[in-house]
Order: structure tokens, then C-alpha cells, then sequence
């Protein structure tokens, strides 16, 4: 039975290509593309100086290693699915009108990486005709590799993930990630931190969303928020999220995450509490 590939099909006037694309198939060969990158990076992290550090924006930075990271990353997948187009977080290649559409952060948590510390990941999603339909999170510092594919549930490093029960936020451990380019909506944030740690286990800041994606479906995470995330940060993740039974939104509760800055998460049961607070504070008031 095939699995990807190009099968040709002629007609009197010319040939056409189909594409038929097995997602687990496709989900086990993005894991080893990501893991070999992750090993890279894990290799450039032993003598890494923070001379080789280059600021994009306002706390924004990128190094030869998140580039190098994204050329192989990009030339494997060019292999895996010939014609399929790009959104990636250093413009290695750009986006097009194609069928499948590859949406990739090669070194999700720079900054975590430029000083050092834990965690950071690589992140590779897969859309077809705009619907996420696979993603891998490989999280370097612990060897860990997330992933799901449509209709496949969640998985890490070949065992089952799920998220968790839990129904109300005086049960929950809360991740978010701080603002730090765009300061326009600060009280709203605040006002949410204020609740949320006078109304649960916690809240963490871990610097890498991907990987606050993944813990939220490894059922580490009970809700994750941010503003301002692009989509090579959390297009895999929201697979992933969504197969191990957790659910995404904007702040308003639709469905322009992806391209919107606007990002909750959550399991199931705790979803609609955390939405509501989340709307009231950025939306609402
Ligand atoms: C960043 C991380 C961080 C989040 C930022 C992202 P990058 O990604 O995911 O946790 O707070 O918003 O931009 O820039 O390290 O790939």
C-alpha cells in the first residue's frame, strides 16, 4: 500500500499528479527529521557563545543555530513531500498556495537556549488544504519526542499521552508565556496572572510554547495562555493538544489562533473556565 509518493495518472492532454499522503507515515519521518536537528542543536548548545547571538526585535533573537536547525530541517521535508510549502520562523522558505503546507520553529525557546537552560524544541506541523493534520515536538534538553497525527491520538516517545481531568482551576497548574515585544494589553495579562495564582496550584513561565503545548498534553499542564505567538510556535502542539483530548481557541473562544496572537489551551473539562476569564480580561473589559 503506498504511503507518500507521487502517483502518476495520464490523460489524452497531459499528467497529473496525485499526492496520497499516510499521516502516521508522515508523523514517524517528521519525528526522525526533528530528533536529528534537535541533535544538532544539542551539539552546538556544548561550546555555544552568546557572541553568536543576532537581535531581531525587542528581546528577539536568533543564531547561526536556529538558521542551520531550520536548512536541514526544510531540505528533508522538500525530500519527504516534494512541493509542499513553508511557513518557517527564519524565512528559509516561503509560503505558497500548496496543498500541504509545512509550519516549522527550528529552535523554539532561543532565548531558554542562548542562556542555557531547559527547555527548548524543535517544532514541525503539517497542514493539508489549511487543516493541521500532524505535528512532532521534539523537546531537546529531555529527549523527548511529542507527536500526533489526525485521528492517531497523542503520543510520546512510543507511549499514549492524554491530558488531564481536572474541572476546575483551584485544581490546575497554569503555563503562560510573559509578553515581551508587544506591552498593549498589560493589565488585562495581569488581572489573568491575579486570578490564576490566587485560583490554582500555580503558574509556570518555561520560555518554550511548543513545549508548554506538548506538557499540556502529556497531562503535565491542566491550561496554557499567551499573546502574541506566531504559528511555528504552536501549529504542532495544536495537534497534539487536540489528539490527547485537550481543546484550543483564540481569546474569544473561535478559532483564529493560529494566526491571531491569540492562543488558550486547555483540557476538556477546564476549558470553558478558562476561556471566560481569559475573555473577560483581554476582551471584555
Ligand atoms: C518563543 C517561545 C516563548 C514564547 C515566545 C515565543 P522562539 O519562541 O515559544 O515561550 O513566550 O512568544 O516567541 O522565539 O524562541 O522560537
Amino acid at each position: 500500500m503506498p504511503t507518500t509518493g507521487f502517483a502518476p495518472e495520464a490523460n489524452s492532454f497531459s499528467i497529473h499528479y496525485i499526492t496520497i499522503v499516510n499521516y502516521e507515515y508522515i508523523c514517524s519521518a517528521v519525528q526522525q527529521i526533528a530528533r536529528k536537528a534537535g541533535h544538532f542543536i544539542a551539539e552546538e548548545r556544548k561550546n555555544f557563545s552568546r557572541e553568536a547571538v543576532e537581535i531581531k526585535g525587542q528581546s528577539d533573537f536568533v543564531s547561526y543555530v536556529d538558521k542551520k536547525s531550520e536548512e536541514m530541517i526544510v531540505a528533508a521535508l522538500k525530500l519527504l513531500l516534494p512541493g509542499s510549502g513553508f511557513i518557517t520562523e527564519e524565512g528559509t522558505a516561503g509560503q505558497s498556495g500548496e496543498k500541504y503546507l509545512w509550519i516549522i520553529d527550528p529552535l523554539d525557546g532561543t532565548t531558554n537556549f542562548i542562556h542555557g537552560m531547559p527547555p527548548y524544541a524543535v517544532s514541525i506541523a503539517l497542514m493539508e488544504d489549511k487543516e493541521l493534520v500532524a505535528g512532532v515536538v521534539y523537546e531537546v534538553t529531555n529527549d523527548e519526542c511529542f507527536y500526533a497525527w489526525k485521528g492517531g491520538k497523542a503520543w510520546l516517545n512510543g507511549q499514549p499521552i492524554r491530558v488531564t481531568e481536572a474541572a476546575t482551576s483551584k485544581d490546575t497548574l497554569i503555563a503562560t508565556g510573559f509578553p515581551y515585544y508587544d506591552f498593549g494589553r498589560m493589565d488585562a495579562y495581569i488581572e489573568t496572572l491575579r486570578y490564576f495564582m490566587q485560583n490554582s496550584h500555580g503558574l509556570r513561565r518555561i520560555g518554550s510554547a511548543a513545549t508548554d503545548m506538548a506538557y499540556l498534553a502529556a497531562g503535565r499542564f491542566d491550561g496554557f495562555w499567551e499573546q502574541g505567538l506566531h504559528a511555528w510556535d504552536i501549529a504542532a502542539g495544536v495537534v497534539i493538544v487536540r489528539e490527547a483530548g485537550g481543546k484550543v481557541s483564540d481569546f474569544s473562544g473561535g478559532d483564529n489562533f493560529l494566526f491571531s496572537g491569540e492562543l488558550v489551551a486547555s483540557n476538556s473539562n477546564f476549558f470553558n473556565e478558562f476561556q471566560q476569564v481569559i475573555e473577560k480580561n483581554f476582551v471584555n473589559s
